[in-house]
């Protein structure tokens, strides 16, 4: 990525370039290719379902089928994903399946009749070992193929998989162990395995490793009397014992997984997913691509972690479809080098990965009044064809512009799925001009398996999530405390339908806390209905978010600490997911602050003394104090303060009558002081 458009010229030569550039546009213009119609018209993505306050909206394609019932599934012999694998293998002719290479070489792939065959070895080792249908079983590795192995294996008996991963910490995969009673987990290396040592729970029996261990690991692990076995071991005791033990494929009631997330505060929670879950959501958004929907010659990189739904799902969708699914070598800086090898055709997408790629383009142009404006030429006429339903990347500016992000990539990415976080409208827009390919974004969580709106092909206004995919409807419900009213198009987004998880693991609590008695989950997400039937989502009900590095953020929790510095009077923190780090509007203690200032030989008044550096560091340092004494992690707190001098009230609206902040009327009333706050810190 770093050097693309490095070599864009300046001068002399690059006028010269322009007036080419014209006149071969000009020869484009003419011979342009046609482009195709959207799947249904964009002025109308959904149907309402029922008229009045509540505004379900469901996908087009659930009404036009007969008896206008949610999508369970795409193909009939596809109802659970060990259905789901037997149909790539019949799809692609036993074509390669899973690819993974080593240092500097290219890609080795294992095909998938012999993928099936060791999965299922894998699967029946376990059984042998006394694992049965229905027993929990973890895995705490990176994305690699004996993943997929592995889980494919449980598969084969009705066993349930169960990820751990890096960012749940030590303590938490202990609970994780302990609450789903786990007795075997798979391991990659020598570090995971030594982290579950350090907190092992006493269920914890067996852990199989995928890389050799040092010494000092068996010795441990041997002292605590926890079994290690190789996954080849496994694997072998499985082939030797294979006809002692039938087969028992799940139905598609059967949990497939318990997808543990973790939020802000408590222990992580267990969502339940069964096989039809996920195969509904996967179905649904296959059948929303129509024609562009992944096939048996398409090859997937896989980077993003195994462990969270969005990476799952993309991978389910490939082996449905018999294609091919190629593993990062697990470094994120080689991620581009792993690209170039494996010559992806289509690739999931977080927004911060796709930010890097705006920002180092943008950041390669930006010294240049000629190359900025050569790329906005090339984004405008890009941008025309999206308009006309043409997506390409054969015209002059990719030759000229884009060429080498695109290489940067592989050079044949087709489809990028982009999800987990809100994305920018100039990112997203820029993706799709830079990169010429079909470029959706979808919005669910991880309570519904992965997206339940996607965005569809043709449609290229960003900055909304699309329509309700066929798994499921969309609701809206008021939410009075925030002034959201389904009446006016806004509220709690709420679905349901055949994507629905069976609720948390193990606490029937929470589950009732995000799920009506009549079935809808609620997200806790504030959305909007654009008069076209696509959603946009503009707020978060519990004041959750998510920073763009992916960190959640409880303002709420952030402002009890800060509250009690001397010379906080009233606090306001701001941050959005498509930021990387938070601020605060602060109101100070007028006591407090010109105590401090007259020790301090400061003269003023408050409004003076907001506008004074030395009180702004002292409260920033205070607070940050604070912060730290109670724990805050570091992008808690917040990297810039804006101090006000008038109260928050009831008068000037940005406090309810019961002394609650109003927190968008506070952000719409801050606006030019966030901004600016945020310009300063980028
Ligand atoms: C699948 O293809 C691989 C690679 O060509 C081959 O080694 C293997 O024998 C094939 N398996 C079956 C069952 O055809
Ligand atoms: C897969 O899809 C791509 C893009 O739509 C198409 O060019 C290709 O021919 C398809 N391949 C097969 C085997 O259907
Ligand atoms: C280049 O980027 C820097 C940092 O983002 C910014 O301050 C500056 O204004 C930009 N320059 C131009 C010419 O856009
Ligand atoms: C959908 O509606 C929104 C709001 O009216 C509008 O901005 C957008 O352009 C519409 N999208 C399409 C594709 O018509």
């Amino acid at each position: 990525m770093e050097e693309a458009l490095d070599w864009v010229p300046g001068g002399a030569a690059g006028v010269a370039m322009i007036a080419g550039t014209v006149a071969l546009g000009t020869y484009y213009l003419a011979t342009r290719p046609k482009g195709r119609p959207p799947m249904f018209p964009l002025n109308e993505q959904a149907f309402l379902e029922q008229e009045g306050a509540e505004m379900i909206r469901t996908s087009r394609f659930c009404k036009d089928s007969k008896d206008g019932k949610f999508m369970r599934c795409l193909y009939e012999d596809c109802r659970t994903l060990y259905e789901a694998f037997r149909r790539g293998a019949k799809e692609s002719n036993n074509g390669t399946c899973l690819g993974w290479r080593e240092k500097n070489k290219p890609y080795q792939w294992l095909h998938y009749n012999e993928a099936l065959l060791r999965a299922k070895n894998f699967g029946c080792g376990l059984v042998h070992l006394g694992l049965q249908p229905g027993s929990h079983v973890g895995i705490y590795s990176q994305n690699c193929p004996e993943w997929v192995l592995v889980e494919q294996g449980l598969y084969s008996y009705s066993m349930v998989i169960i990820a751990l991963y890096d960012t749940l910490g030590a303590d938490a995969c202990a609970f994780i162990i302990n609450q789903a009673e786990m007795n075997t987990v798979v391991c990659d290396d020598d570090a995971k395995i030594n982290l579950l040592l350090d907190k092992a729970p006493s269920c914890l029996r067996r852990l199989v490793h995928i890389k050799d261990l040092r010494r000092e690991t068996v010795a441990r692990a041997r002292k605590q009397g926890i079994e290690l076995i190789r996954f080849e071991e496994v694997e072998r005791l499985g082939s030797a014992h294979s006809h002692s033990y039938r087969e028992r494929p799940p139905t598609p009631d059967d949990i497939c997984t318990v997808c543990y997330t973790s939020g802000t505060t408590g222990n992580p929670k267990g969502v339940m997913l069964s096989h039809e879950n996920v195969i509904a959501c996967v179905s649904a958004v296959l059948l929303q691509l129509g024609e562009h929907r992944p096939n048996r010659s398409d090859v997937m990189i896989s980077f993003l972690p195994l462990a969270h739904m969005l990476e799952r799902c993309c991978q389910v969708a490939m082996y449905m479809q018999g294609g091919s699914v190629g593993f990062f070598r697990g470094d994120i800086r080689e991620l581009m080098d792993d690209m170039k090898v494996l010559k992806p055709t289509l690739t999931p997408a977080v927004p911060r990965l796709l930010n890097r790629i705006h920002d180092k383009v943008m950041g390669t142009v930006n010294g240049s009044t000629l190359k900025r404006m050569l790329l906005r030429m090339a984004m405008n006429s890009k941008f025309g064809e999206l308009q006309k339903g043409v997506v390409r990347k054969n015209t002059i500016w990719d030759t000229l512009i884009f060429k080498k992000v695109q290489e940067s990539m592989g050079g044949r990415i087709r489809l990028l799925v982009v999800g987990s976080a809100p994305l920018s409208g100039t990112v997203l827009t820029f993706v799709r001009c830079a990169l010429g390919c079909v470029v959706v974004e979808g919005y669910g969580q991880t309570e519904c398996v992965a997206p339940c709106t996607l965005t569809i092909q043709g449609d290229c206004v960003p900055e909304h999530v699309g329509p309700p995919l066929a798994c499921s409807s969309v609701k809206l419900v008021d939410v009075p405390d925030m002034e959201y009213f389904a009446s006016a198009g806004q509220g709690e987004v709420c679905v349901k339908g055949v994507n629905i998880f069976k609720g948390y693991f193990k606490d029937p609590e929470r589950t009732k806390s995000v799920m009506d008695s009549e079935g809808w989950l609620h997200t806790g997400d504030i959305g909007m209905w654009l008069p076209n039937g696509t959603l946009k989502i503009i707020d978060r009900k519990k004041h959750i978010f998510k920073l763009s590095q992916g960190e959640y953020i409880a303002p709420e929790k952030i402002e009890n600490i800060y509250i009690q510095s001397q010379f906080v009077s009233q606090v306001y923190v701001y941050g959005e997911s498509l930021k990387s780090c938070v601020v605060a509007i602060i109101v100070p203690d007028v006591e407090a602050v010109k105590q401090w200032a007259g020790e301090n030989d400061i003269p003023g008044t408050l409004s003076v003394l907001c506008a004074d550096d030395r009180v702004k560091a002292l409260i920033l340092s205070d607070v940050t104090r604070l912060g730290k004494e109670a724990g805050l992690k570091s992008f808690e707190q917040v990297k810039d303060i804006y101090l006000h001098p008038d109260p928050f009230s009831v008068q000037n609206g940005l406090l309810t009558p019961t002394m609650k902040t109003k927190r968008p009327q506070l952000k719409a009333y801050f606006k030019p002081q966030l901004d600016d706050m945020y310009s300063r810190l980028n």
